[in-house]
């Protein structure tokens, strides 16, 4: 599942990227994002994969705060995001199946199950018959599969596609959204679509979420009422998670804590000497207990780890992302 709670990006030149976004997208949904250029949506991309972080409000995807992820610990929690570029950025001097099988080299697999994989999703995609050829041999739509297999390659929960259909000659179009489809069917996978293409819409209807400035303007028809179902959902269980004796034990921490405010203040001057900052992100890589965290900071941090730890476990002893 991916939630946005009261998400708001600035970009440093003093850009309001995105403001106060709520959105719920549940496990298996086929969505379409579409906006006009500049609106933000590449944005919403971005704080999906850890690329960029939210100023404010938070972006959870099954379970992990993906703001709130060290930078040591992004590239594991990638492995469970495929993202298919709009320029593909598939690799010149290599075939079409070592292009596919370098993603999953990178995970340390066997190889003869990176091969098993690598034939599969090639299949998948049906360019089975082109594994040995180099990109520059394709049409674009045949490259474009090629990026989609890398992406699905590792099992993404989720894969994301910037404008697949950008580049596509319109009769292409039909066959791309078909693919997709079937990844998000045979491979379970949750789709988040950007396009501009009102074709695709049209034609093969879903979920849409339309972004203007920054703001979602409208979600979807089909599901509205689901959406707002799981609004319901939500207010629901911030009330559950209050229970009988969460005030006297907010109480009692904080009698512990005294002038919250003021040590909230110290420990924020104390972080900020150990922030640093690559020109994207912003990082503190201190084991948790060293910083001055939060108690719900430090919370998510730590469900952050422990969620990833068990999503290893659970790699190994299934045999190794089989
Ligand atoms: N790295 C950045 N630094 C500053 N402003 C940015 C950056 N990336 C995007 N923006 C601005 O944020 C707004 C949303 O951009 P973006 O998310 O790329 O929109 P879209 O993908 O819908 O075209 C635009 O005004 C854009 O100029
Ligand atoms: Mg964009």
């Amino acid at each position: 599942m991916i939630e946005f709670k009261n998400v708001s990006k600035k970009y440093k030149n003093g850009t309001h990227a995105l403001e106060n976004i709520n959105l719920k997208v549940n496990d298996g949904e086929f969505v379409y994002i579409m906006g006009p250029t500049g609106s933000g949506k590449s944005t919403l991309i971005k704080l999906l994969d850890g690329e960029e972080v939210p100023t404010a409000g938070s972006v959870t995807v099954n379970g992990i705060n993906v703001g709130r992820l060290r930078k040591s610990k992004v590239y594991l929690y990638r492995r469970k995001i495929g993202v298919v570029f709009q320029d593909y950025r598939l690799l010149p001097e290599k075939t079409v199946f070592e292009n596919v099988a370098y993603a999953l080299e990178v995970l340390d697999l066997p190889t003869d199950k990176i091969r098993k994989r690598t034939r599969e999703v090639l299949k998948l995609v049906d360019l089975a018959d082109k594994a040995n050829v180099k990109p520059r041999e394709l049409s674009g739509g045949q490259q474009q599969r090629v990026a989609i297999a890398r992406a699905i390659a590792k099992r993404p929960t989720i894969l994301i596609a910037d404008e697949p259909t950008g580049n596509l000659d319109p009769s292409m179009t039909d066959e791309m959204i078909t693919l997709l489809e079937k990844i998000n069917t045979e491979e379970k996978t949750t789709l988040l679509v950007v396009t501009h293409n009102d074709v695709m819409v049209e034609y093969h209807p879903k979920r849409t979420i339309r972004i203007d400035s920054g703001h979602i303007v409208n979600d979807g028809s089909r599901t509205l009422s689901f959406y707002k179902q799981n609004l319901g959902e939500v207010k629901g269980e911030a009330k559950k998670q209050e229970p009988a004796d969460a005030a006297a034990l907010k109480q009692e921490t904080e009698a512990q804590v005294p002038s919250a405010e003021e040590k909230q203040a110290q420990a924020a001057l104390e972080n900020a000497k150990h922030v640093k900052d690559d020109g994207a992100v912003k990082y503190d890589e201190r084991p948790i207990k060293e910083r001055h965290l939060s108690k719900e900071e430090a919370q998510d941090e730590m469900i952050n780890e422990i969620t990833m730890q068990l999503d290893a476990i659970k790699e190994i002893s299934e045999g190794g992302r089989e």
